[in-house]
């Protein structure tokens, strides 16, 4: 039998800002509004070291000059927006390259132990489709060397981080957040979190699809669905980056990303026929070409037979000494090892498309990213407006602490100056209501059907996409949705896992429809985004594409905008403004 936990029985926490997420984007938020005299409160689903934030690998871009002294931000300015094929928002873009250097700065005298050259200067590494080196590493682990630091430097603002919480819904009344409910996912505990203003700092929906580089049980697009029933914009849903290179044996280890630091590094790709295929594509930039362009071919070179035997191409580092591979590529070194009894400096390694980010997520201010809905906050993976079509690796380690940091400072100041804190009972009965609902016998189990999701979301909107295969896909969807209102949930003793994978789903439905419809929307191809039925960048197209709810259970709402324009100071900086299409297969 179920176990009943009465509403009455939820404990109730209060703070002035509560983060949602304990990753590099939530922990630096949990900073700055600490920084700024708030009470804050960070809640993770996993272990506190554990955030997503551990897989991000190859760097963090900020223009720093070691290696090339000519670099200036507003070059990366530049680079980010053309290669996200001008859907970014240009101040957001602008925000992010004129602060990167500060924010790095920032992370190493926090005792990040990025590498350094022997002048103790931050080295710096080439990566794909940036015209300088500025991306800075540590290893090929820089997301766990960064999240360590943020993690040590919460601890020492002494900020409370809960780990094993399950947000299910954000608490809102007359359009003003002031908290959120949740559980916990061992004790099945629930809680009321009441705040002056929550940050959500949850990470992507591209678990989504089957090979994905994210792990089980993150990044179905949990923040996202909370801030669309919130009454928040979704915006771009539909440009998710496949990043070129993931494992694809064995198979639980499908999708884990290889990094882009192997192809930084002097990585080569192969095909079957061990043509080094990239001068067919991109003469020029070669392996460092954009992620779009590189994902693309090896997609296409698959699908034209001459992929390998486990159905991807061959990336090869082994002419490399292997002392340097050890030091610049210890994780992919040990994980080829561990997973596939493969050593890199001797052999190649087989790799294929995996889907890695979300491009798309909350529209939110550009300055502090606030939400539209008041109190409420984003930051990270989860928001929306910087990298366009096409996200340069690196921007994204870059994007959490920026972004972080300002979110933490807006949400500490919003706490401030609020004069009234809002509550709705009816609210909070309705969020321990809804949970109590979802919690009963029923025909179908959750895994599989979360494994139905991202087989469909793989077959219907993966690297390229038409007209005839999303419809279908949507068809599926609605199928699935009517299965998953059945699903057995008896949590009990050994946890409250089951409710969370249900959840999960729930979200991953949510997001799913976004990004289909999104996709659907956008007759053309840029970027990420490739129809096979419009294969051409439309120059109309150059527009944002928002879904929001009217209410709850509410079928999207869809529409379009243009891409706010270039602000005067900064055309100087794109002098030369063509879109980079050259190479590309599908035109
Ligand atoms: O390939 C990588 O190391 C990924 C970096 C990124 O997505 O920014």
């Amino acid at each position: 039998m179920a176990r009943e936990v009465p509403e009455s029985s939820a404990r109730s926490r209060v703070c002035n800002v509560l983060v949602i997420g304990a990753g590099a984007a939530g922990l630096r938020a949990a900073i700055a509004a600490t920084q700024a005299g708030s009470q804050v409160l960070v809640v993770g689903k996993r272990d506190r070291l554990d955030a997503h934030t551990v897989l991000a690998a190859g760097g963090i871009n900020a223009v720093l000059g070691t290696r090339d002294p000519q670099d200036t931000w507003e070059q990366h300015f530049a680079d980010t927006l053309r290669e996200g094929y001008f859907l970014g928002h240009p101040r957001v873009v602008e925000i992010m390259a004129r602060e990167a250097p500060d924010a790095v700065r920032e992370l190493a005298a926090w005792g990040c132990r990025f590498a350094t050259l022997e002048d103790g200067r931050l080295d710096q590494r080439f990566f794909g489709a940036h015209k300088y080196r500025r991306t800075c590493y540590a290893g090929d682990y820089t997301g766990r060397a960064i999240l360590y630091t943020l993690a040590t430097k919460a601890q020492e603002l002494g900020i409370p981080v809960i780990e094993d919480q399950y947000v299910s819904r954000l608490l809102v009344a007359d359009g003003v957040c002031f908290g959120a409910y949740g559980f916990d996912l061992v004790s099945g505990e629930r809680t009321v979190f009441e705040a002056d203003a929550v940050i959500l700092a949850t990470g992507g929906h591209t678990r989504l699809w089957r090979r994905s580089s994210s792990r089980r049980d993150e990044n179905y697009g949990e923040g996202m669905f909370l801030a669309l029933e919130a009454g928040c914009r979704l915006m771009d849903m539909e440009l998710v980056q496949f990043h070129p290179t993931g494992m694809l044996t064995p198979e639980e280890m499908a999708g884990t990303l290889v990094t882009e630091a192997v192809r930084g590094e002097g990585g080569r790709l192969y095909n079957r026929d061990h043509e080094r295929f990239m001068h067919r594509y991109d003469p020029k930039r070669m392996e460092l070409s954009a992620r779009d362009r590189v994902a693309l071919a090896i997609y296409t070179e698959i699908m034209e037979g001459r992929g390998g035997p486990n159905g991807g191409v061959f990336l090869d580092i082994s002419h490399r000494p292997k002392d340097e591979i050890l030091e610049k590529l210890p994780r992919m070194y040990r994980q080829f090892i561990e997973y596939q009894m493969l050593d890199i400096s001797k052999e190649p390694m087989e790799v294929a498309p995996t889907a890695h980010y979300s491009m798309g997520g909350i529209a939110v201010d550009p300055q502090t990213h606030a939400t539209e809905v008041v109190g409420l906050y984003a930051a990270g993976e989860c928001t929306s407006g910087l990298h366009g079509a096409n996200r340069l690796g690196g921007n994204s380690l870059a994007e959490t602490v920026i972004f972080g940091r300002r979110a933490g400072a807006a949400a500490a100041a919003h706490s401030r100056e609020s004069e009234v804190q809002r509550r709705s009972k009816t609210e909070v009965q309705e969020a321990a209501d809804e949970l109590q609902r979802l919690i009963k016998p029923g025909t179908e189990l959750a895994r599989p059907l979360q494994r139905a999701l991202r087989n469909l979301m793989w077959e219907h909107c993966g690297v390229v996409r038409d007209e005839a295969g999303i419809r279908d896909g949507v068809r599926k969807l609605g199928e699935l949705g009517n299965a998953a209102q059945t699903v057995d949930i008896r949590p009990g003793e050994e946890g409250w896992f089951e409710l969370a994978h249900v959840l999960d789903l729930r979200a991953g439905l949510r997001t799913a429809e976004a990004t289909l419809l999104c996709a659907l929307e956008r007759r053309e191809s840029r970027g990420a985004h490739n129809r096979s039925d419009f294969p051409a960048l439309d120059p109309a197209m150059q527009r944002n594409i928002y879904v929001r709810l009217e209410r709850r259970e509410a079928p999207l709402t869809i529409w379009n905008e243009a891409v706010p324009g270039l602000p005067e100071n900064l055309k100087a900086a794109l002098t030369d403004d063509e879109l980079p299409v050259a190479g590309r297969l599908l035109e």
